[in-house]
């Protein structure tokens, strides 16, 4: 009996592969690292063998930690970090070049000859996206434009463009698919028909064979199968597919509208259920789809996208070696009673949501002879507490609903103090589920849903519980005074890129 479902969830920083049962419980994870590329300033990038080979790591070692074979496994979901670009040889399976993350910024220029007369919303009706170097259209041009012989094979036919879903799933099926979710982050897909657009494609001159086919998130017509040369030793479905940001709001149930949760994962993304009419922001926000299951229409969400949240204790780590692990991060916070006036805007990738600002750099303000290195671990979390406030500032604003309770979930929900913090800051109460891997058990669902493991969203609803809630105090300087001090600061991050 099958009695199990599994998810890979491959992200910026690791992969990962859990196995849930049918309560939405996880039974077993494994995780890996892999390597952050930084080869010029504003660049980054990943190896995707190396992301494949830690993959298939990850798969063996989640099954054998448990005893399961392929025969104990019902499907496989795959989720993943949105936007990232990889272009490989369908003949060889070998990528031409890195994966181009979608913290890179490389395609600012390309960007900016888009826009044309127009400027940044030129494709956001149609993609409900600005032109910002985030989304993947421009690095699959940027490839085309400046990796020797790419464009040539692709237009033979011989190179294939994926987000890292498709390259997963191609390397367990030999299927070249993609889902709506990750579709859409292309910035080449029709919102409303969900299929490529041939206006677009022919304006950052991407030859369409290159692209993989759309498919729905949760499909009972399941995309291939598992291979017994593979690392599940066997033969089983892959059937769901969903950008890692859409999975967690889909782990989370938020399957009403008005339903919205928070991810704090290497950026920090807030997604609203907006059903199945497309809402356009006024605000800053993007137009995304959230899920589509089987022949259901397509479910949209508004979606407020920060691009450092988690990366920033990251930096603190590696790069000032300020800690030597994450966790210490909130120890070394509690060690100060504020921020002793000191503010940092992280905005390494520029800033998205809701500014859309790619010349935007990191600053930190404020600062006096007072600051100890506890200033900087504080000023870093309420950094992840004031960018949030924006974007439910701008959901609001566009939604014109008023949020009684943020869900939470993603690595840095194990930060208390980050969490209270985030409550005092929004003045709203922050839940945190019994299971925080949202994202995983997104993809789990996704893919149980399309053979029936569960039969609808009702049973995965009855899945979800709360495990924390924070309450906001009534008074609180940090959604006042210290807001105000931050907006202060985000304004001195603008155009700092000439
Ligand atoms: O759009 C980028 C996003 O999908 C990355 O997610 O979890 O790696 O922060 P994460």
């Amino acid at each position: 009996m099958a009695n199990y479902i599994a998810a890979i969830d491959q992200g910026t920083t690791s992969s990962r592969c859990m196995i849930f049962n049918h309560a939405g419980e996880p039974v077993s994870s494994h995780q890996l690292e892999h390597e952050q590329i930084y080869p010029k300033p504003g660049w980054v990038e990943h190896d995707a063998v190396e992301i494949w080979s830690r993959t298939e790591e990850v798969i063996r070692t989640a099954m054998k930690k448990v005893e399961l074979s392929a025969t104990d496994i019902a499907a496989i979901g795959v989720t993943n970090q949105r936007e990232t670009t990889v272009v490989w040889d369908k003949k060889t399976g070998q990528p031409y070049y890195n994966a181009i993350v979608w913290q890179d910024t490389r395609t600012d220029r390309i960007c900016n000859e888009l826009m044309g007369d127009v400027g940044q919303d030129r494709l956001r009706e149609k993609t409900g996206l600005p032109l910002a170097t985030y989304f993947s259209g421009p690095k699959i041009s940027w490839i085309l434009d400046n990796v020797a012989g790419v464009r040539q094979a692709a237009e033979r036919g011989d190179a294939l463009f994926g987000t890292m879903d498709s390259w997963i799933i191609w390397k367990l099926t030999g299927v070249h698919v993609t889902d709506v979710t990750n579709a859409s982050r292309t910035m080449l897909m029709d919102l409303e028909s969900c299929d490529w657009d041939d206006e677009i494609l022919e304006l950052m001159n991407i030859p369409r064979q290159m692209l993989p086919s759309i498919r729905p998130s949760s499909d009972p017509e399941i995309y291939g199968e598992t291979s017994t040369d593979g690392p599940f030793s066997g033969v089983i479905p892959v059937c769901g597919d969903l950008g890692d940001q859409q999975a967690a709001t889909v782990g989370q149930t938020c399957f009403d509208i008005g339903e919205a949760k928070n991810t704090y994962g290497t950026g920090c993304f807030m997604l609203l259920n907006t059903g199945t009419e497309i809402v356009q922001s006024k605000n800053g926000l993007l137009t995304t789809p959230c899920y589509k299951f089987g022949n259901e229409p397509t479910v949209y969400a508004l979606e407020g996208s920060i691009a450092i949240a988690g990366a920033v204790v990251q930096w603190l780590r590696d790069q000032l070696q300020l800690i030597e692990h994450a966790e210490e991060i909130e120890a070394l916070a509690f060690s100060v009673e504020d921020n002793g006036g000191m503010y940092f805007v992280p905005a390494f990738s520029g800033l998205f949501a809701p500014y859309w600002k790619s010349n935007a750099r990191g600053a930190i303000v404020g600062m006096t002879r007072y600051v100890t290195r506890g200033h900087f671990a504080r000023a870093a979390l309420e950094a992840v507490a004031y960018q949030t406030r924006e974007i439910l500032d701008a959901m609001e604003a566009d939604s014109g609903v008023k949020l009684q309770a943020l869900k939470v979930d993603g690595g840095m929900v194990a930060n208390e103090l980050l969490m209270q913090y985030q409550a005092h800051v929004l003045g709203v109460p922050v839940t945190r589920p019994k299971v925080a891997e949202s994202t995983a058990l997104g993809a789990a669902y996704a893919a149980g849903l399309a053979v029936e493991f569960w039969k609808n969203t009702a049973e995965m609803r009855q899945n979800w519980g709360i495990d924390k809630t924070w309450h906001p105090s009534e008074e609180d300087t940090a959604r006042t005074a210290n807001y105000r001090m931050w907006k202060k600061a985000v304004t001195r991050t603008f155009d700092w890129i000439e």
